[in-house]
């Protein structure tokens, strides 16, 4: 097999040297230059009097060495007849394999893990991104890790390792070795990824937070008898709990949703860990290479647990010494496997590109973690216990808020036609604003911006007519009456008021006739962004779903992310 090497492996590098070859392009996408490469490489080394003929194989491993970034693919040729190779590199791809006579529902019958076995024929092989397109079909599945590569040749399959670094920087092939490892057995039922009776995933993975939530603290809270005090219990975390409560300060590092919800959570982690902690986004802390000490705990949110910058920035504070910490739903996921500790949400498979059950179960296990690293200190203990009943509670008071589904609706006839929408919050629902301006972004396509209610007068007051609907957070916390002022202060500039109050709160936060109110249920104040967030998240359904748009799945927007 002829070396290739291109002195430089960029994308566009790569197009231009296929061009000077006579290569002509279709797209702009980076994608299309992976099978033209594979094709000129096939080529090459077929030229040439008594070539020696080149397996699949070594086309592909030959490709891999010229990509940079990260991809999971799957080849196919004409030239390789009932053949097929997958590879991948930081992104996620899964082998599920289905025995012919499995029965997918038994489950039972696969839970101790086996070995994949060569001979292929009297299996069915599925190849995805995701275990959602996978576990209609089987629930054992054997996690590809990065450098694999899977080859299925007549209905036989066979798993290479292939140190894909090693050969790109000394330009020499490294031998691939045969790869043999348990399969894993999925924890997800095929139910999950139905939407039941209801339009839209979306709209299911909303209605059926009380549930998500519920899976989400099964068995992680202790009631205590009667004289043992409430507690929490992590097992992910049991064995690294001193280290982080000795740890110079907290990071949270997330994207999007996950970074917001970790926001939500942080006040109460500070307030019980007497740990600092600092918020990054996941981006911008690799773009700054920011200072990451072995001192630190860094945890990693990520619903997805694959997404690309939430990754290089784990690579990052792995390099740096700290102490990682995965909070994901996705078991198997690169988050999962290789952080130190960490803890599943259990929220449920999510379909819907727009985040909901997902965010208010990291929210829920952040607000566990705060308690978990918070210990048994005799000082906070009322507190602590406070929570731990609100905790318990917390699934009846999202069944009470979803009842204003009807009320969301009607409030979304009334906004769908505007072009803009702002979101006030402050301390807890900070968060609440930015992901509640997110989702109607994401998916109502709607330019909605979250800010800091403190924030106010420094710039966005400026913004303010009788045109702009602007959401008011002003549930009962410690911030309540700076909320009140800033309502003051809106409606004095004629602001068009949306007041999100406590129940039993609309006459003291309402300015006027003219501000509409919506009344959510009180609960422990930094357990009530979950709540907050689920009158927002219906807005936004609504609003997408009476303009027309595609609520599950919203242009542009992919639920993993990934590539940077
Ligand atoms: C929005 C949403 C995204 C994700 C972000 C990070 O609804 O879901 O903002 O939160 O892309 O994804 P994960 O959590 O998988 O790392």
């Amino acid at each position: 097999m002829p070396n290739f090497l291109f002195c430089n492996y960029h994308p566009q590098v790569l197009k231009e040297t296929l061009v000077r070859h006579g290569f002509t392009f279709e797209s702009e996408t980076d994608t299309e230059v992976i099978p033209k490469l594979a094709k000129f490489v096939f080529d090459k080394a077929n030229e040439g009097e008594g070539a020696q003929p080149v397996t699949f194989s070594q086309v592909v491993l030959e490709v891999m060495r010229h990509l940079e970034g990260a991809y999971a693919l799957i080849f196919k040729s004409r030239h390789y007849p009932n053949e097929l190779i997958a590879c991948k590199r930081g992104s996620p791809l899964l082998l599920g394999v289905k025995e012919l006579n499995e029965d997918i529902n038994s489950g039972s019958a696969f839970h101790d893990a086996k070995f994949l076995s060569m001979d292929g024929h009297s299996k069915e092989l599925f190849l995805s991104s995701d275990a959602n397109a996978i576990v209609e079909h089987t629930k054992r599945v054997l996690v590809i890790e990065d450098g694999e590569v899977v080859h299925l040749k007549d209905g036989s399959v066979s798993i290479l390792k292939f140190d894909n670094d090693k050969g790109r920087h000394s330009g020499a092939h490294s031998r691939p070795s045969s790869v043999q490892r348990a399969l894993s057995v999925l924890e997800m039922e095929v139910e999950q990824i139905n939407k039941g009776n209801y339009e839209h995933y979306m709209q299911k993975e909303i209605h059926e937070q009380p549930e998500s939530l519920t899976t989400t603290m099964r068995g992680r809270l202790i009631r205590g008898g009667s004289c043992k005090a409430k507690t929490v219990l992590l097992g992910g975390l049991k064995d690294h709990l001193k280290t982080i409560r000795r740890s110079r300060r907290i990071v949270f590092v997330g994207c999007g949703t996950s970074y917001n919800a970790a926001l939500a959570a942080r006040p109460i982690l500070e307030e019980l860990s007497g740990v600092p902690v600092t918020m990054e986004i996941a981006s911008d802390l690799v773009d700054r290479q920011g200072p990451i000490y072995r001192e630190d705990t860094a945890v990693f949110v990520s619903q997805s647990g694959e997404t690309a910058d939430t990754l290089l920035a784990f690579e990052y504070a792995l390099e740096n010494g700290a102490l990682c910490v995965g909070i994901t739903n996705t078991v198997g996921s690169a988050i999962a496997r290789h952080t130190h500790c960490g803890v599943h949400i259990n929220a449920g498979a999510e379909i819907g590109v727009a985040s909901t059950k997902a965010y208010t179960s990291q929210i829920v296990v952040m607000a566990m973690l705060a308690l978990a690293i918070g210990g048994d200190a005799i000082s906070s203990q009322a507190r602590r216990e406070a929570i731990i009943d609100g905790l318990f509670d917390l699934p009846n008071r999202v069944r009470e808020v979803l009842k204003l589904d009807h009320e969301m609706k009607d409030l979304a006839k009334l906004l769908m036609a505007e072009q803009s929408l702002l979101v006030f919050g402050r301390g807890y629902n900070y968060a609440t604003a930015l992901e509640g301006a997110l989702k109607v972004k994401e998916v109502a396509l709607m330019h909605s911006e979250g800010m800091l209610a403190g924030e106010m007068k420094h710039g966005p007051l400026a913004l303010v007519d009788e045109n702009l609907p602007i959401i008011v957070i002003a549930t009962r916390d410690t911030c309540f009456s700076k909320q009140q002022s800033v309502i003051q202060q809106l409606h004095a500039r004629k602001g068009r008021l949306i007041v999100m109050c406590s129940k039993g709160d609309a006459a003291s936060v309402s300015p006027g006739e003219s501000c509409r109110v919506i009344e959510v249920p009180q609960v422990e104040d930094c357990l009530q962004p979950v709540v907050n967030i689920v009158p927002l998240q219906l807005l936004a359904y609504h609003l997408t779903v009476l303009k027309g748009y595609n609520v599950d799945q919203p242009r542009n927007l992919a639920k993993s992310v990934t590539t940077q």
